[in-house]
């Protein structure tokens, strides 16, 4: 597991002065029971949090996604080794706290140990992994059993880009059929459990089509499939709104709900829109252009697109189950390290747990509506 204690450190912060907050409403009331509002906390918890963050967490969100803790890599360093006592504390904390646990993730190409597929010095045979998925599987899920909302079972098996399916160990070894495979397992280690597909850009047409077809392919199959998730590491200006909101209406259309999965709004330019975590940049200490804080009018364009953002949503309340923040606020999000070392300001609250005026803006636009129930 990666922890960054760097990146929680206090820039000082130039965020345009907000009048005194009247009392701050939970970004889960405002948002209405419909739809979960959720984020992904690195660590164990509570030891993990400062008090003024565990009570951000429990006052403005009602799920909570283990950032790294469940991941294989984590999970299972070495072959029947796993390593949970972090996750057990984290999944107990949750439940105390009426927050619904998201697992995060079964099977991934990434912080995925080399174990999984050698023998040896050669590769698995295609029995062996599936045997290790199994048990993987089995072993993590069983041991939440009725404790998890919801699973990610596979973790962005969209080529980007490509054809259909990414080229990894899982599809070289044992096939396509892999991904299903590995949803039947998570389903039999507890058929309570929602189980979920995840991936990034997928709201893209492209990519959009790709993954109809495999959520087609997995539900034509039998297999229990309850939403797919979309990551939503997007970009400030560069929000897809209308592939969204035509990605929502189509995986909906199956007969799926949708999840924004791993929600964050990048200030600091990159040169891509993906989040694929293998690549990397170089940042100069130049390049770290808000270290000394976000600028007003930065923040001010961030909270209008959340804002819009957030309106989409409310507008698809019954198709739209669960919104995730990645991130609890500004000074443990990824993207302080991701994909590379650099300062961001990417979320809703800033290092200081304080509301941005991006909160202000999303919690002014739901709070005129008023919030909306799925029918
Ligand atoms: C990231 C974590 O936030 C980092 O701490 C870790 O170093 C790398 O992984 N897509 C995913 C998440 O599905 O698991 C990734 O999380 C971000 C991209």
């Amino acid at each position: 597991m990666t922890t960054h204690p760097a990146s929680l450190g206090s820039p000082a912060s130039r965020a345009p002065r907000r009048p005194a907050p009247r009392e701050q409403l939970g970004l889960r009331d405002v948002l209405g029971a419909g739809v979960l509002v959720g984020c992904a906390i690195d660590g164990g918890l509570p030891a993990a949090l400062r008090p003024v963050e565990r009570k951000l967490l429990c006052h403005h969100f009602n799920a909570l996604t283990p950032e790294n803790l469940l991941k294989p890599g984590n999970a299972q360093p070495t072959e029947g080794r796993f390593n949970l006592r972090d996750a057990d504390a984290t999944v107990a904390f949750a439940r105390a706290n009426n927050l619904a646990v998201i697992g995060h993730c079964l099977m991934w190409h990434q912080q995925c140990p080399d174990w999984f597929f050698k023998n040896g010095g050669a590769a698995a045979s295609r029995d062996l992994l599936l045997a290790r998925m199994e048990k993987h599987i089995d072993t993590v899920v069983g041991r939440y059993r009725g404790m998890i909302h919801g699973w990610d079972v596979f973790n962005e098996a969209i080529a980007e880009p490509g054809d259909y399916l990414r080229d990894t160990p899982f599809t070289q070894i044992a096939g396509p059929d892999v991904i299903a495979d590995a949803f039947r397992m998570a389903h039999a280690a507890d058929p309570d459990a929602e189980l979920y597909y995840n991936d990034f850009n997928i709201e893209v047409p492209d990519k959009r089509e790709r993954t109809l077809r495999l959520l087609r392919e997995l539900l034509d199959a039998g297999v229990r499939v309850d939403a797919v998730g979309i990551q939503g590491h997007w970009l400030l200006d560069r929000v897809p709104f209308d592939d969204l909101e035509a990605a929502i209406e189509a995986f909906h259309a199956l007969g799926l709900k949708v999840m924004i999965t791993e929600l964050d709004l990048d200030v600091v330019e990159r040169p891509d829109c993906g989040a694929d975590v293998a690549v990397h940049h170089d940042y100069s200490v130049a390049d770290d252009v808000y270290r000394q804080g976000c600028p007003d009018e930065v923040l001010r364009r961030q909270a209008e697109q959340y804002a819009k953002l957030f309106d989409l949503i409310r507008r698809h309340a019954d198709k739209v189950a669960r919104v995730s923040f990645w991130g609890l606020h500004d000074g443990r999000s990824w993207l302080n390290y991701w994909p590379g070392e650099r300062t961001n300001h990417p979320l809703l609250f800033d290092r200081d747990c304080r509301p941005k005026i991006a909160y202000d803006a999303v919690a002014r636009m739901l709070e005129s509506h008023g919030p909306k129930r799925p029918a």
